[in-house]
């Protein structure tokens, strides 16, 4: 397949960092299509461990193309951090290509961020506090800055003529400081667009063209499918679209470009920040699952809630996206818990339910419907590697039942297996079906 799209089907934070860096190795072009500096992927290369946010993952691959969408919400001040930081690792960012049409985060969408979560207080959503919905606002409002206008000092002063002072209104209203000064921002921005310059472009053209002429490009995904501004759960969501829908849009491809579809899944459930969560455990369970997953925001640091694996939402996922294969990931942490229980359906009101309810209060009287599987021992330190080499097979029997399940309940195969946090510690399954 030469397009291949990448999404998350949970609440973001499946593992697609590792995934996405994995299938880098055979990807000419990797696009971030939605999202912003919210996003947070870590991928670990042997000793290294890199958390990217803004910049594609293949990145940290030579010769790949990176491409930051028009869908995307870049944070410019986020970009330059993170690109000094792979430079610093040794790498280059010559193949960065992004979007003259992406909107940008000013400091004032990242202050009005503070400021809802602030009036929203005890109901508010847990964002990461990076302006990300503000600045969606804004794009949807047309009050938006986009990369074409820094390349245009003349056009960039018309635009901020006309929206600071309504910026600047607004916040003082609110008593909210720390909006620079007009000119200050104008000659940042100004600045940024002589930095980042030689890297816009038209990207829609640039993919058609690398999809024309049959190059291997890849759609990497952000946040997940219960976080999109549509499908999850609605108000706790990102506000961008983060189903493979969001890629025609958000790269500017039509929906025929799109050929293969991996669904990531962590072989458990978490999310971060506020909004349901039908099968959290807030019991000693979860609390294991937190500590040996390391379930910690790549972006804030904040602690992850943690439950059992939830397939009415993975059922939900592979619907909305479309998804050809799964790529489960962190089974390790299974390792040696016992038997796992996964949620089939919920119970709402006396009913069997097996499609996601819309409806927040009725989600709140979910209760999972589990099946119990049967649980495998644990393996010894650094064993995993080794275990990945001889592929599926060598997989406990019980870990393989697991991801006999998951097919079978979802319809799906599973084509990935992430057994670990390193590059090695993966079965890919499409390879081991075109070897045999
Ligand atoms: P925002 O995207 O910062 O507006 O945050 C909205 C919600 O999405 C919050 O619950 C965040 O914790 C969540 N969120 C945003 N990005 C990610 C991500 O990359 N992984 C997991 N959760 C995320």
């Amino acid at each position: 397949m030469s397009t291949l799209a990448v999404v998350g089907t949970q609440w973001g934070d499946e593992g697609k960092g590792k995934i996405t860096d994995y299938l880098a190795e055979n990807a000419e072009y990797v696009v971030r299509y939605q999202g912003g500096a919210n996003a947070g992927h870590t991928v670990e290369i042997g000793k290294e461990v890199i958390a990217l946010h803004l910049l594609p993952s293949g990145i940290l691959r030579p010769n790949v193309i990176n491409v930051i969408g028009n869908g995307v919400v870049l944070d410019l001040e986020a970009l330059m951090k993170e690109v000094d930081m792979v430079r610093s690792t040794g790498r280059s960012v010559d193949g960065l290509r992004i979007s003259d049409r992406a909107n940008l985060v000013m400091r004032y969408h990242k202050l009005m961020d503070g400021m809802e979560e602030r009036l929203r207080g005890a109901k508010g959503v847990g964002t990461t506090g990076r302006g990300i919905g503000p600045c969606y606002s804004d794009k949807i409002a047309r009050n938006g800055i986009r990369m074409c206008d820094l390349l245009d000092r003349q056009a960039l002063e018309e635009r901020l003529d006309l929206l600071y002072p309504i910026k600047e209104k607004m916040l003082a209203s609110m008593g909210v400081e720390g909006l620079p000064g007009k000119h200050e921002l104008l000659d940042q921005l100004v600045e940024y667009g002589e930095i980042f310059g030689p890297y816009v472009c038209d990207t829609s053209v640039l993919i058609n063209d690398a999809i024309r002429s049959g190059k291997r490009v890849m759609f990497e995904g952000a946040q997940g499918t219960m976080l999109d501004i549509d499908h999850g759960t609605y108000p706790y969501v990102t506000s961008s679209s983060c189903v493979t829908g969001g890629i025609c849009t958000g790269a500017g491809v039509g929906p025929s470009s799109i050929q293969e579809i991996i669904g990531v899944v962590k072989a458990y459930t978490t999310r971060v920040g506020a909004g349901p969560f039908p099968t959290e455990l807030r019991d000693s369970i979860g609390e294991q699952l937190l500590v040996k997953g390391g379930e910690y925001g790549a972006t804030t640091g904040r602690a992850r809630r943690c439950g059992w694996l939830d397939l009415v939402i993975v059922n939900y996922a592979v619907r909305l996206n479309s998804i050809s294969s799964l790529a489960v990931t962190k089974l390790d942490v299974l390792n040696g818990m016992g038997p796992p229980k996964v949620a089939v359906a919920y119970d709402i009101d006396g009913e069997r339910v097996k499609d996601f309810p819309a409806s927040l209060n009725r989600l709140a009287r979910a209760r999972p419907i589990y099946e119990e599987l049967e649980g495998w021992e644990d393996w010894a330190e650094g064993q995993a590697g080794d275990i990945a080499s001889k592929g599926r097979g060598a997989l406990p029997k019980g870990m393989r039942k697991y991801l006999d399940f998951i097919s079978i309940q979802t319809g799906v195969p599973v084509s990935i297996i992430g057994i670990g946090r390193e590059r090695h510690e993966t079965i890919d399954l499409r390879s081991e079906a075109s070897r045999s």
